[in-house]
C-alpha cells in the first residue's frame, strides 16, 4: 500500500476517504505498513484531527480487524465500563466482580498502561499466574457462567488498537480526542454488550485535561456507540490528583482487594459506586439510583463481590489466595517512608508526576517491548486540603533498589506541594454525567458555577 500521499493528505489537513480508512488499518494489521508510516500518520491526525466520518470509519475499520464476542439466545444483560486512563485508578478491578456479583454481566477487555497511566491488564497481571490473554471463546463461556471475564487484546480482539495503542504510548500520539475514542470503542465494540459506561476523566493527570476536552471526548464517544447499537453514558471524574491512595501496578491490586474487603479509600469508593450505579440502571437491574447503590452496597459488604473477584481469578489460572492475604503479590525489594518536609496544608499532589515516575522506576513502559516491574510505586496518605505536620510520614515508596528510591522521593518531594492554606479547591470527584440526551453537572466546579 502506498501510504506517503495519505500522509501528506492529513498532515496538510485534508481528509482520507472511509474506503482509504479501511485499507490502511487492515494493511497496518497484516504488518504491511511499517510502525514509522503509521507514527507520522497518528501525528497528523494528532494535529489535525478526523472529520466525523473518518472517525467513524477508523472506528469500524479496528474493530473489524478482529472477531467480536456473541452472545446469541443469551438473554443476560452485559455492561462494561471504561475509563480513558488515570493514576491510581483501579476502578475497573473492584467493579466488574463487583457488578457481576450484583447479576449483571460484565466481558471486560481493557488495555496496558499508556503513558503515564497504568492500564487493567497490567494491574491484574501482578497477580501471580493470572492469564489476560483468554481466547473469545474461552470468555464467552467464563462470562456465561461467572458473569465476568477480565481480559486483554488477542490478536482475536480489535487487533488494530493492539498495535495501534502500543505505538501511541511511545510516539507522544495518544491525547488526540478521535484516536482515544477509536482505540476505546473498538474494543468496547467487540465485547457484544448491551450497553457501555465510560469513566472521562478530566485534571491534570488526564489525557485530555480540560472540562471541555473532557465533554468533547465523552460526547464523540458516545454518538460512537448508540450509532453502533450499544447504549452508552459516561461520567466526567476527577483526575487533577491520583484516585485511591496506591500508584503502581501490585500496589493497586492490593488495594482494589481492600476495597472489595470493604477497606477502600473514600474517593475510590465514591468513583466505584458511581460507575456501579450507572451500569446497573443500563442492565435495568434496578429502576433508581438508590437502590442501585444500595445493591451494590450489600453485595460488597457481604463479602459476595470479593468472592465473585476470586473465582475470575481462579478461572483466569491467577492465585486466588490473594484475595484473603494480599502478601502473595509481588513485594518490592525496597521500601522507604517519605516524610512531610513542612508543616502545613497539602495544597497539591501532581498525578502526571507521580505516573511518570511510576514508570521511570520500572512500573510502566518507556520502549513498546520493556517489560514492566509490578511491585514498585507509591503509597500516598495524603488528599489536597489535608493538614500535615512537618516529619509525618504521608507517603512510602517502593522500588526495586536506592537508586529508585531516591527517584521516588525526589518525585514525591516535587509532587506533594504544600502550602499555608488551599488555593485552588480539588475537582469534584464525579462532575457531569453526559448521555445522548445532553450534559449533566453534577458537582460544584472549583470556580463556584455548574457548567452544562
Ligand atoms: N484507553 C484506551 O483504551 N485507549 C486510549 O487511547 C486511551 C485510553
Amino acid at each position: 500500500m502506498f501510504v506517503v500521499p495519505l500522509i501528506e493528505r492529513k498532515r496538510d489537513g485534508g481528509t482520507l476517504t472511509p474506503e482509504e480508512w479501511s485499507a490502511l488499518i487492515a494493511a497496518y494489521t497484516a504488518g504491511e505498513v511499517p510502525d514509522y508510516q503509521m507514527s507520522a500518520l497518528l501525528m497528523a491526525v494528532l494535529w489535525r484531527g478526523l472529520e466525523r466520518a473518518e472517525l467513524a470509519a477508523l472506528t469500524d475499520a479496528m474493530l473489524a480487524s478482529g472477531s467480536r464476542l456473541t452472545f446469541d439466545g443469551w438473554d443476560t444483560r452485559r455492561v462494561d465500563k471504561h475509563s480513558t486512563g488515570g493514576v491510581g485508578d483501579k476502578v475497573s478491578l473492584v467493579l466488574a466482580p463487583l457488578v457481576a456479583a450484583c447479576g449483571v454481566a460484565v466481558p471486560m477487555i481493557s488495555g496496558r498502561g499508556l503513558g503515564h497511566t497504568g492500564g487493567t491488564l497490567d494491574k491484574l497481571e501482578a497477580i501471580p499466574g493470572f492469564r489476560t490473554g483468554l481466547t473469545l471463546a474461552e470468555a464467552k463461556s467464563q462470562v456465561q457462567q461467572l458473569g465476568c471475564a477480565m481480559l486483554g487484546q488477542s490478536p482475536e480482539v480489535a487487533p488494530a488498537d493492539r498495535k495501534l495503542y502500543a505505538l501511541r504510548d511511545v510516539t507522544a500520539t495518544v491525547e488526540a480526542i478521535p484516536l482515544i475514542a477509536a482505540s476505546i470503542m473498538s474494543k468496547k465494540l467487540a465485547e457484544g454488550l448491551t450497553a457501555l459506561v465510560l469513566d472521562v476523566k478530566r485534571g491534570s493527570g488526564a489525557f485530555l485535561p480540560s472540562l471541555d476536552q473532557g465533554l468533547e471526548l465523552a460526547q464523540t464517544m458516545i454518538a460512537l456507540g448508540e450509532d453502533r447499537g450499544c447504549s452508552t453514558v459516561a461520567l466526567l471524574t476527577a483526575m487533577d490528583r491520583p484516585l485511591g491512595r496506591a500508584c503502581g501496578n501490585g500496589l493497586e491490586t492490593e488495594e482494589a482487594i481492600m476495597a472489595l474487603r470493604g477497606e477502600g479509600p473514600p474517593d475510590l469508593m465514591e468513583v466505584t459506586y458511581a460507575l456501579g450505579v450507572e451500569m446497573l440502571l443500563a442492565a435495568g437491574v434496578e429502576k433508581s439510583s438508590a437502590k442501585a447503590r444500595t445493591k451494590l452496597e450489600n453485595a460488597l459488604g457481604s463479602g459476595l463481590a470479593a468472592e465473585k473477584f476470586e473465582r475470575i481469578i481462579e478461572a483466569q489460572g491467577g492465585n486466588p489466595a490473594i484475595v484473603e492475604d494480599p502478601a502473595v503479590l509481588p513485594q518490592a525489594q525496597a521500601v522507604e517512608i517519605f516524610e512531610a518536609p513542612e508543616t502545613g496544608v497539602v495544597t497539591r499532589v501532581d498525578p502526571r508526576l507521580i505516573g511518570r515516575t511510576v514508570v521511570a522506576m520500572g512500573g510502566g513502559r518507556q520502549r513498546v517491548e520493556d517489560t514492566i516491574d509490578p511491585a514498585v510505586g507509591f503509597v500516598i496518605t495524603v488528599k489536597p486540603g489535608d493538614k500535615i505536620v512537618a516529619g509525618e510520614p504521608i507517603a512510602s515508596v517502593y522500588a526495586r533498589d536506592a537508586a529508585g528510591i531516591s527517584l521516588g522521593c525526589q518525585a514525591l518531594a516535587d509532587a506533594i506541594t504544600i502550602g499555608d492554606r488551599l488555593r485552588e479547591k480539588p475537582l469534584p470527584l464525579v462532575s457531569h454525567r453526559v448521555s445522548n440526551a445532553g450534559v449533566e453537572p453534577l458537582g460544584r466546579e472549583p470556580g463556584g458555577r455548574r457548567k452544562g
